[in-house]
């Protein structure tokens, strides 16, 4: 992979700035510096189809042809084989679950799951993950540092511990990490350096601590890390046989994956290597919806390289007055001004994309459905399950659509979401208390108690059936 055909930008027409790769270009999110990498695509090997990229599958003793990403590497050539950072990430399935698909009033054949908890720290962070280590080791950094809800974190922690190239800080907020995601970052050996506050604070200060100490930041506005979460788009399209699905659904919360899935169809499209684009719904937690209010009520939008960042702006000094913090059960995307809000608004349009917002119950049922008929996953996940039932009611998403869910973390990264909503007590006002009340639990599967008494434990067993 030749590198110099790799450059960093702004993402706003007004500045064409180039930057080299081994820079470090700073950002400031909410005036438009947030950092792109571009490519001289005409100095990259491009592949003649997508196809030739799955051939990759038949080399797989090559770990950089194992790894879920850089099988991928000729759309994200900004490195050399020799400076490839993998620790086998990218290994997910796509699952056709056509129970969810008929009772969310699709065709049977017309919902996919996409795993990304399977990545080796449990969430689709690693397809980022492994692109910032690159870059890291690109430019020689020694210590690295993340603001986290708990999965980034994770990440981050696991690639500082596999590969020994930088230790590890993570900045946490007070109270709301799930346990799952808290105990890799202890176990995994990171720094942990909780502070009071919640997400946004977290960020702001690990951007100010980074700065002040030359540490490499790898939260999402690092644009190194949506190159990799670029992996999660591909993969979906070659387990489709390259087929486009006509809706992708994503959780939003910092809006890195959705920034990056429109990147890659806006890049797959130039290359002319798909005829076409699908739609992108992102979805917001009710007590966490800060783009889903920006976008319906506001009428915020890309605006073809022109958004209207006073009106971003006052959007945030208006909250901040008002000290709007979010609070929702999915904690994973309990936050209130995402950095990548910019480039979401540009994914939207390049994919026609919609915003739902979907309450915390509509969450946990969208979670409890993937864990009756998949393999599971955490709550933020559920909301793509709540979101594509909305959009069919709605009529956006049509019967016949195919619909491709991104289930962003594993199922074990919040077990006490997920224990909290099947042992809840029937028809109890407070069955399961969350962040928002939620007190309904209709697919709750309850354990049944009963005395260490055979006779009673054959009677009960045969009552199930
Ligand atoms: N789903 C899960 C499981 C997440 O952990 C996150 C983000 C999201 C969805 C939202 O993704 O930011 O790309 O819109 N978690 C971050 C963290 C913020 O610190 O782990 P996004």
């Amino acid at each position: 992979m030749s590198a110099d055909a790799a450059y960093q930008t702004y993402i706003l027409p007004e500045d064409d700035s180039r930057f080299a790769v081994d820079e470090i270009v700073p950002v400031d999110p909410f005036a438009g510096r947030l950092v792109d990498v571009e490519y001289d695509w005409d100095k990259v090997p491009v592949p003649s189809s997508l196809r030739e990229l799955e051939s990759r599958w038949y080399t797989r003793r090559n770990p950089l042809d194992r790894s879920g990403v850089w099988r991928f590497r000729e759309l994200l050539p900004f490195a050399t084989d020799e400076q490839i950072v993998t620790i086998g990430e990218g290994q997910t399935l796509l699952q056709r679950c056509d129970e969810i698909a008929l009772d969310v009033g699709l065709k049977a054949n017309g919902l996919h799951l996409q795993y990304e908890g399977m990545n080796p720290s449990g969430s689709f962070k690693d397809n980022g993950m492994t692109a910032a280590s690159t870059h890291a080791r690109i430019v020689g950094a020694t210590s690295a540092a993340c603001a986290s809800t708990g999965n980034t974190s994770a990440s981050l922690a696991i690639y500082s511990s596999a590969t020994k190239l930088f230790r590890c800080f993570v900045f946490i907020g007070s109270g709301k990490i799930a346990y799952g995601k808290l105990s890799q970052a202890l176990d995994y050996g990171a720094h942990t350096i909780q502070i009071e506050g919640d997400f946004d604070d977290a960020l702001v200060r690990v951007r100010e601590v980074c700065a002040e100490l030359g540490i490499y930041l790898c939260n999402s506005v690092n644009p190194f890390r949506l190159e990799g979460q670029k992996a999660i788009m591909y993969r979906i399209l070659e387990e489709l046989d390259w087929e486009p699905p006509d809706w992708i659904v994503v959780p939003g919360g910092n809006l890195g994956n959705s920034s990056a899935f429109g990147k890659a169809f806006a890049e797959l499209k130039h290359l002319g290597l798909v005829d076409r684009v699908p739609r992108l719904a992102v979805i917001n937690a009710e007590g966490s919806n800060t783009l889903y209010d920006m976008y319906e009520h506001h009428g915020i939008r890309w605006n073809d390289g022109r958004p209207p960042l006073e009106d971003v702006d006052s959007y945030f000094e208006t909250m901040n007055a008002e000290d709007r913090r979010a609070s929702t059960i999915a904690t994973a995307i309990e936050i209130n001004r995402p950095v990548n809000l910019l480039k979401c608004l540009r994914a939207l349009e390049t994919m026609d994309g919609v915003v739902r917002e979907v309450s915390d119950e509509e969450i946990l049922d969208g979670k409890a459905m993937v864990g009756a008929h998949g393999f599971g996953c955490e709550p933020a996940s559920g909301a793509t399950i709540a979101g594509v039932r909305r959009l069919r009611e709605e009529g956006v998403i049509a019967p016949s659509d195919r619909v491709a869910c991104v289930l962003t973390g594993h199922e074990l990264k919040d077990p006490t979401a997920t224990v909290s909503y099947h042992s809840s007590p029937p028809n109890s006002p407070d069955d399961v208390l969350t962040a928002r009340g939620v007190t309904r639990t209709p697919l709750a599967n309850r354990p049944v108690v009963v005395p260490n008494d055979l006779n009673r434990l054959v009677e009960v067993v045969r009552g199930i059936g």
